[in-house]
């Protein structure tokens, strides 16, 4: 745990004391028929009921989805194992796809696309496809798969840039029962390599490349440089698929590029959804923690498929064959877009609209302009988006009708309250519920959220839990702390789209999430940690403080500072690297890394050590990726160390953030002289 929140600490009392509370609208002045649920007192009954019999109420949503088999048993719960379903047999791409072509819907808009560039004569290419022509797709594409060797069990690795072949490919390897690995493609080809030697993964489908601001990202080039280190690692990959969106030069290795329309044009479309036990894996997706390695977070079947759906209704109240347009604006590269882009929302029958490109191409009002296009219905975003768009300035949403607008949700890490006000105010017009939904990788849906048409909202606060959900603020013995309190977030019961797993790890599994409130006689913990610390206000609302281990969370992404450490220690000139969070305008919290240089490679005269600033910064892209860019470097002759050698982030955050030493506890501190000289060289 680092000593950023100290959660036995009395004295963590919030500093906000925001008290604004915004009722929710009624569901016609919004111009919808109804709300799933509309109110507080409909909120408490359904959240009661569903904590006092989790089996009977579970079990009821459940049935909406279509099952091969019925489950013998909603759960089997050993902590920190949970079996959801049991014995049920399903498939999450017939419940998204195949299930409503069945059902007399193959007609109706399944996904909407629209791409990111922009003509002279401002034309942009749009895509609609229905329920039958993703199913069509999505079986040819299973064929491909299929025919490349893969069966149930083979990890699939996916990295492309967004386009509607993402979500055909990730759908066609759950119809086959093949999980697959997204990796967002603004990773490097170093974070291509660890993740599909991690997941013994033998196909990548990938693009040539993807369009980002008017630019290409060379996503082919990425998996050529991953594929050759794999294969000097012993770990060949045996295909890889090349959809071609850009047109853009690549090179072509015969023995293992495959061409993604040639393949599919001689591809059959006749290939059922396998009947996939309810604990079968659905996918895997890394994510960072607190030690340089990425972890593979596993999600299931059945579960996963139940609780995104589900959520996805009552969080932003979704109404089936309504003229609702749902818009989330993450990249499928995350859980947001796994869970609020396709396997969440495409078993609701409300079209899903997925954009290809920045939020700020060709201009800043690209998404307004969006929403006006498609009458978006519910928008969902992070905070470091609703700030860009503050500093891009209100007279772009503002050229827009976007009076199609009903919810507005956001998620990520904590939404200031100016920046809340802002959404409210220019977006929502006063008239939109926000809903501030706080959710992890590992949870696989929302966990705490307002549902817009019960709960009162606060600028700031993700308000009360999921239905079905047992959250609580807690001390270091697994005891719930009294109002204004800050503590552990923690989740008390199993939920349905839990992680169930590290993917080959299961210390770092138990070690991560289920050890800090251990029953005297086990070392496994009955509730999950969610590693965020976090106080409920008198009326019981959660506010999130921040991360309790060395995880920072840039522009909504979590790093592990262990990670950006490693990636500049791999760096000749580098000896030491220490890496803090410190406050961002617009990313929440950026990068700033402390690094000690080798003697022989420090450079002289300051230019040179600026330009060394730039190649280590771009080190880091090409290890990691953009996003773990530092947006500060300093170095430093020594790092600030405890006795036992324990880097004094403590002291490196109040640095980076500008606040100086003199409130800071130094007793522990080896080395006075390091830490004068690092405040000398930030002045
Ligand atoms: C961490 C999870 C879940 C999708 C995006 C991030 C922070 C997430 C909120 C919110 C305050 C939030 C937490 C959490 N976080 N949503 N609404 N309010 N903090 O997924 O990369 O798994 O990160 O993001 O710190 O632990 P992720």
């Amino acid at each position: 745990m680092s000593e950023s929140v100290d959660p036995s600490s009395k004295s963590i009392e919030s500093g906000l004391q925001e008290s604004r509370l915004f009722e929710p609208a009624s569901a016609s002045s919004l111009g919808m028929d109804h709300w799933h649920i509309s109110s507080i007192e409909q909120y408490r009954e359904l959240h009661e009921r569903s904590i006092q019999d989790p089996a009977g109420f579970w079990g009821e949503v459940a049935s909406n989805m279509h099952w091969f088999e019925p489950w013998t048993s909603v759960l089997e719960w050993t902590p920190p194992d949970a079996r959801w379903f049991v014995g049920g047999k399903t498939n999450v791409c017939d419940n998204c796809v195949d299930r409503q072509v069945r059902d007399g819907h193959g007609d109706r808009v399944a996904l909407i696309w629209e791409a990111e560039p922009v003509d002279k004569a401002g034309n942009v290419e749009i895509r609609k496809l229905t329920y039958l022509q993703l199913q069509e797709q999505t079986a040819r594409f299973a064929s491909v798969l299929r025919s490349l060797g893969v069966t149930r069990g083979d990890v699939v690795t996916i990295y492309m840039g967004m386009v509607p072949e993402l979500a055909i490919a990730m759908l066609a390897c759950a119809r086959i029962g093949a999980p697959h690995s997204i990796i967002f493609g603004g990773f490097s080809s170093q974070a291509i390599t660890d993740r599909v030697q991690d997941a013994k993964s033998k196909v990548i489908v990938t693009c040539d490349g993807a369009w980002r601001r008017g630019k290409i990202v060379p996503l082919k080039d990425n998996v050529d440089a991953a594929c050759e280190k794999l294969a000097t690692a012993g770990d060949a990959v045996e295909h890889v698929v090349v959809f071609k969106r850009c047109e853009n030069d690549i090179s072509w290795n015969q023995s293992i590029d495959r061409d993604w329309a040639t393949l599919m044009a001689e591809a059959s479309d006749d290939c059922p959804c396998e009947a996939m036990d309810s604990e079968d894996m659905l996918f895997l997706l890394y994510t960072s923690g607190s030690t340089g390695k990425p972890k593979g977070i596993v999600h299931t079947t059945g579960g996963y498929m139940v609780y995104t759906a589900y959520t996805s209704g009552l969080s932003f109240n979704l109404i089936s064959d309504s003229d609702q347009v749902f818009w989330c604006t993450a990249d499928i590269g995350w859980i947001t877009g796994h869970s609020y882009i396709i396997y969440g929302i495409l078993p609701l029958r409300v079209p899903t609209l997925m954009y290809e490109g920045a939020p700020n191409f060709p201009e800043a009002d690209r998404f307004w302009d969006i929403v006006q296009r498609h009458r978006v219905t519910q928008f969902y975003t992070a905070p470091t988006a609703i700030r860009a768009f503050m500093k891009w300035g209100s007279e772009h949403p503002e050229k827009h009708d976007l009076s199609s607008l009903k919810v507005l949700g956001t998620v990520g890490e904590p939404i200031n309250p100016e920046a809340w006000m802002w959404y409210h105010r220019v977006i929502g017009k006063e008239r939109c519920p926000i809903v501030d939904t706080w959710w992890q990788t590992e949870t696989g849906g929302h966990m705490i959220t307002p549902l817009p048409g019960a709960t009162p909202t606060t600028p700031g606060s993700c308000a009360l839990p999921m239905i079905g959900i047992d959250a609580a603020v807690l001390d270091e013995n697994g005891n719930e702390l009294g109002a204004n309190q800050g503590g552990l977030l923690a989740i008390r019961k199993p939920w349905p789209a839990m992680l169930r797993g590290i993917h080959g790890d299961r210390e770092r599994f138990i070690d991560t999430y289920w050890s800090a409130f251990g029953a005297e006689d086990s070392s496994v913990s009955p509730f999950y940690l969610a590693g965020d610390s976090a106080r409920r206000d008198d009326n019981g609302y959660f506010w999130i403080m921040g991360r309790i281990d060395d995880v920072i969370n840039v522009s909504g992404h979590r790093l592990g500072t262990m990670e950006v450490e490693s990636a500049l220690v791999s760096h000749q000139a580098v000896v030491e690297a220490a890496v803090v969070g410190m406050p961002h305008e617009i990313k929440g919290t950026g990068i700033a890394a402390f690094v000690t240089l080798a003697p022989a490679s420090t450079p002289s005269d300051p230019s040179a050590l600026e330009e060394l600033k730039v190649s280590l910064s771009s080190h880091v892209a090409n290890e990691i990726g953009a996003i773990a860019k530092p947006d500060q470097i300093r170095f430093t002759d020594a790092l600030p160390k405890t006795r036992s050698g324990k880097i004094m982030r403590r002291l490196l955050r109040a640095i980076a953030s500008g606040e100086g030493q003199s409130n800071q506890d130094t007793t522990t501190l080896e080395d006075f002289s390091v830490l004068a000289k690092l405040q000398d060289d930030s002045e």
